[in-house]
Order: C-alpha cells, then structure tokens, then sequence
C-alpha cells in the first residue's frame, strides 16, 4: 500500500495530540510524519508509533521542504487562511478543521458518513473542510432519518464542554475546580469563556451575531444545510457545560412523514459510527463519560413527540475532540484516498 508523508499543523493542540493518536489507531499509512506548530513548541517532540518525532515551525517553505502529501490543519482559522495556500501549492490536500474554509462554495464540507461524495471536487482549491464539532455528531444521526422520514425542521440545544475551546481552556475550567475548593474562586480570573464555566453554565459560544443567534449557533444552521445539500430549517442553541470532553446535545426532527421510534432506533443502530444505547429503565442513555476516547456517536432518549407523530426527539454524544475533530478529519483522508485522491 502506498504510504504519505503527513503535516499535522498545531500538533501540540488538543486537536492535533488527537490526530496524532487517530493516525496511530487506524494505522494510516504514514510514509513520513511532519509535527507542525508555532515557533514556542520549537525544541518539542512527538511519540507517534513509539517514535520521537521533533516539532518544526510551521512556515511557508515547510510543506515544500518535507514533500507533504496531505496536511491536516487545527491551528485556528488565520492560521490555515495563511498557510493552507502553501501546502496546497506545494502538492498537498489540506484537510482543515478550522472554520476559515467551511462556508467557501468552491471547498466541500465533508462528514464521511454523511456526504462523501463531495471529497471528489477537492481539487478545485486543494481543500477539504471539517464542519463544526456540534454539527458532525448531529448530521450523523440526522443523514439516515433524513432519508427514511425527510427532516422538515431541527431543533437543537447542545451541552458543550470546554475541550472545545482549546487545551487553554480546559486547564480553566480545571484550575476554577481547584480554586472552589481553595475558597479562591472568588478571585478567580477567566479568559477562555465569557464568564467562570466552574459550576456554571454559559449560554454563549462564540460571539453574537446580527442575527442575536451566536456564530457556533449559526455554524450549526448553515453548514447542516450545506453538508445535506438541503436548506431544511435549524435553529441551534449553544451552551458551555463544565465538562471536560464530550459534546452533548438535545435534537428535536420535525419530518414530513409520521416517525415511528423504534423503527427510528433500528434505522440508527444500523448507521455508520453511530451506536444506540436506549435502555431508561436501567438509567442506560449516552453522556460524555461513556463516548469520551470514543470514535462513535452515541444516541439515545430516542422518543416520538407525545403530540405530534411526525416529531422525534434525540440524545446525541460524541467526544467533540475525537468524533468532532481528529477522527473527521483522518476518516476524510482514509476516503480521500479510497476514492483515488
Ligand atoms: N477543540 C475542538 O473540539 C475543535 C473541534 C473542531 C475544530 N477545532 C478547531 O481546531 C483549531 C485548533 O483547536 P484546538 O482546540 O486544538 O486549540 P489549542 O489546543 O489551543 O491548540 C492550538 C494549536 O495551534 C498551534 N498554533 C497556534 N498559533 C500558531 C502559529 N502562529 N503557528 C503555528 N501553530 C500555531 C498551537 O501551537 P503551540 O503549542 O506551539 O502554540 C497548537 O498546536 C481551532 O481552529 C478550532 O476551532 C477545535
């Protein structure tokens, strides 16, 4: 099997670190790895396959002078609006995790379970989009009753943890638990979310927008209506939990046709990557403990509208560093190349 040679830009980052050990897990075919990041992480190694890799800056010759095949992004939006130009004019897919090329109608916007079909047209700018972690999780659960019911309408509310934000802001919320117990809190400063996450629950991510939707809301919105090639209605409400990894989210479906729930649960036991655990009675359902490291998404609470018969409501969890980020973003490339690059 051919090998890659594979750029990791902002390996140091908690989505880069999980790249890393997804590459590893699935044993992609790796003929050389290039550790990129800023020029702090310069004199930094990386264990991949129990070899220490050094970290290199990230600059303009670097995908040129390490002959990167494919790079994967996740060092923030002006990062690949800066540096992706160059891996791809040196020969490289990008495949991005940021959102600086999700909304580009000339880039696919890729959830491979969902539309791998559109990997095909990444030649058009050398560029591959991962959507928005919450997005992933939800349109892998909405793409198989999308096509069994045809969704009218989403309604979705998400439980967000602080991984989300970085590695910067996990250390925050970990630092507030401590102080709690210090009886410090008090004093406590924050600078990854608005307010102090510790013992909280912020409904903000990201800013706020004309629309008085936040942008990680409207993120939700237009890329669900890009990734089905369909402008079915979604409103999105986000929220900031402290949890540390794992996105949860309550989703109601409004279809065209009466759903029937087990009927539903079935159709989703059967789907890629998504694993039903829906036993109430045994206080049995998905939360971040249970998909935290996990490659799948997890869907349970699966009920039909005690109204109306054309509405199911769903629990959905994945690990937003893994499901909404790394194993995206590496899955893309396994089809990148499946569908002869
Ligand atoms: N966290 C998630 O769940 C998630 C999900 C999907 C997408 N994303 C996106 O992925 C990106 C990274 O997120 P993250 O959570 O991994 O953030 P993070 O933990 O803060 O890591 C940021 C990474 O970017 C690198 N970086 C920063 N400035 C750089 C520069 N000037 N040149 C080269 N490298 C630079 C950092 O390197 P140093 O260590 O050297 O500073 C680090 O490796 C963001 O755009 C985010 O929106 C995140």
């Amino acid at each position: 099997m051919r090998k890659y040679n594979v750029a990791v830009v902002g390996v140091t980052g908690a989505v880069g670190e999980e790249i890393l050990r997804v590459l590893e897990e699935v044993d992609f075919p790796v003929a050389k790895l290039v550790p990129l990041a800023s020029a702090n992480s310069v004199g930094k190694d990386v264990v991949f396959h129990t070899e220490r890799v050094a970290v290199k800056e990230l600059t303009e010759s670097a995908f040129a002078e390490n002959d990167v095949e494919i790079a994967l992004f996740s060092a923030g939006g002006s990062i690949s609006a800066k540096y992706a130009p160059y891996a791809v004019e040196a020969g490289a897919v990008v495949i991005d995790n940021t959102s600086h090329f999700r909304m580009d109608s000339d880039v696919p916007l890729v959830v491979p379970e969902v539309n791998p079909e559109d990997i095909d047209s990444w030649q058009t700018r050398g560029v591959i989009a991962n959507p928005n972690c919450s997005t992933i999780q939800m349109v892998q659960a909405l793409k198989p009753l999308d096509d069994k019911y045809t969704i009218q309408r989403v309604d979705v509310s998400t439980y967000q943890a602080t991984s989300g934000a970085g590695k910067k802001a996990m250390e925050e919320l970990v630092t507030q638990m401590r102080e709690f117990f210090e009886f410090k809190l008090d004093e406590s400063v924050h600078e990854a979310f608005a307010h102090q996450i510790a013992l909280n629950v912020i409904p903000q991510i990201d800013k706020f927008m004309e629309s008085d939707y936040t942008k990680e809301e409207e993120k939700m919105v237009y890329e669900t209506q890009k990734i089905l090639h369909r402008n079915i209605e979604v409103s999105a409400t986000c929220v900031r939990v402290p949890v540390l990894r794992g996105h949860s989210e309550n989703v109601t479906i409004t279809f065209e046709n009466p759903v029937d729930a087990s009927e539903a649960r079935d159709i989703l036991r059967n789907s890629p990557n998504i694993v039903v655990v829906d036993e109430p009675a045994e206080s049995n359902y998905p939360m971040p403990i249970v998909a935290t490291e996990k490659n799948e998404t997890f869907v349970g609470r699966i009920r039909r509208d005690i109204y109306r018969d054309n509405m199911l409501h769903l629990w959905v969890v994945a690990d937003n560093l893994r499901v909404g980020a790394a194993t995206n973003a590496v899955r893309i490339a396994e089809k990148w190349i499946e569908r002869g690059e």
